[in-house]
């Protein structure tokens, strides 16, 4: 059996990653310390619905599947949490097999503070962003440098990591010719917050780790998900993935979904030019199976631009409206103010054709897609609290 090593398995995309594997026949462990779940106690950011803990979903995925997910609960921004998965001195929190799974042939990072208004919160939100993200990253390069360098590193960076150049986006690399030379440099950077810039750190972090000592990894530059439902979590849903519609932790469509389920306007901010590329969760899922399918090789950092379609703000807005309509929502929309520092109109032309140049088949936000949300999230009306949904995190 294949090791697959999650860290960050307790996520919006760990749990749901975990399973994909797990149903595929690969040997997964996750590794998780509630940074999420416990940031939304603190900030009072409510979550659709109750998520069992980390646990309890793996006894249960055990109990409807017969496979197993080992579980640590660890904090791998301290590097002896991250070093014990791999030297032996492991002990997982919950297994059927309690013997160590040997070293990750897979790691999969998606073990950070993913988002960011909390990173522009206040210093404090931001300092614990910068630690939190570095630290993990470079605790993970150090680990697998000393004890696996054969592990092949899937690692989530992020589309924000561009910014909005106005030139057409690569796939993390570009050919620079200067003074009458030529050569291959990273894709310039420029994120719009502290959060994405932790995310270009890493990327460093990453390419340095590759130079120096031919590390193999992919670093998915991934576009905001949307969607609940994956395959696996159609079993039971107690296995559905954390789902936040708050400002904070909700990711646009998502929110927008939730938004119009309760009547409160969809909040676009400033002219809603703002153009991104996004995908479903199946996709985040496939992307990064399809990624551990056709590894990078050794002495390799392979960039993926992982999106499957753009759109404007506007244009999520006005379809999620004619599909919430249709369904006879009360769906509103409304121009805010823009609380962040964005430019609201500019070009926006990314390539993003590796991922499927290696059999992913993407899902597009159809209106079928968008109405089968709007379908769960209405089982949940009732637990949705509005004063949560904008607080204007400004930056
Ligand atoms: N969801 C998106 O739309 C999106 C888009 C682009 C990039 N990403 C990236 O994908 C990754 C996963 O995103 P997500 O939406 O699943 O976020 P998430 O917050 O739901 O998942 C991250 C998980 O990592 C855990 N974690 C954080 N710090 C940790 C630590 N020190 N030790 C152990 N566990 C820790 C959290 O508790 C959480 O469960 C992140 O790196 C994020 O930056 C996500």
């Amino acid at each position: 059996m294949i090791n697959v090593l999650i860290l960050g398995g307790d996520g919006y995309l760990g749990w749901p990653t975990a399973m994909y594997f797990s149903s595929r026949g690969y040997e997964v462990t996750v590794v998780d310390n509630y940074f999420r779940r416990n940031a939304c106690t603190e900030l009072d950011t409510a979550m659709l619905y109750a998520i069992p803990t980390l646990i309890e979903r793996a006894k249960l995925w055990y109990e409807l599947t017969g496979f197993e997910i080992k579980v640590v609960i660890a904090d791998l921004s301290e590097s002896e949490s991250m070093r014990r998965l791999f030297d032996g001195r492991l002990k997982y929190q919950w297994a059927i097999n309690e013997k160590y799974s040997g070293l990750p042939e897979i790691l999969i990072h998606y073990a950070e503070q993913p988002s960011a208004p909390y990173s522009l919160m206040d210093y404090k939100h931001a300092d614990v962003t910068l630690i939190n993200n570095l630290r993990v990253t470079n605790n993970l390069l150090w680990a697998v440098k000393d004890y696996s360098p054969d592990t092949h590193v899937i690692k989530l960076g992020t589309m924000g990591e561009y910014g909005t150049p106005n030139i057409d986006i690569e796939e993390g690399w570009l050919d620079i010719e200067h003074k009458g030379r030529k050569d291959t440099f990273l894709y310039p950077r420029q994120a719009s917050s502290l959060y994405h810039t932790t995310k270009i750190m890493d990327t460093d972090l990453m390419w340095f780790g590759v130079r120096m000592w031919d590390l193999k990894v992919t670093d998915l530059m991934q576009g905001p998900v949307y969607g609940i439902e994956t395959d696996e979590s159609q079993i039971d849903h107690r296995l559905r993935t954390i789902f936040n519609y708050d400002e904070v932790f909700g990711t646009i469509v998502n929110r927008f979904i939730v938004q119009g389920c309760v009547g409160y306007p969809l909040t676009v901010y400033g002219g809603g030019g703002q153009t991104r590329g996004y995908l479903n969760i199946k996709d985040a899922l496939q992307c990064v199976h399809k990624s551990a399918e056709s590894p990078a090789k050794s002495g390799e950092l392979r960039i993926f631009n992982q999106i499957m379609e753009t759109f404007s703000v506007n244009e999520l807005a006005d379809t999620i409206q004619r599909v919430g309509l249709n369904r006879g929502f009360d769906v509103k929309v409304s121009h805010i103010e823009n609380p962040r520092k964005e430019l609201e109109e500019h070009y926006y032309n990314p390539v993003y054709q590796g991922l499927i140049d290696i059999g992913v088949e993407p899902h597009y936000l159809t209106d079928d897609v968008i109405s089968d949300m709007f379908s769960i999230v209405e089982q949940y009306q009732d637990n949705i609290r509005t004063d949560v949904i904008f607080r204007g995190v400004k930056w």
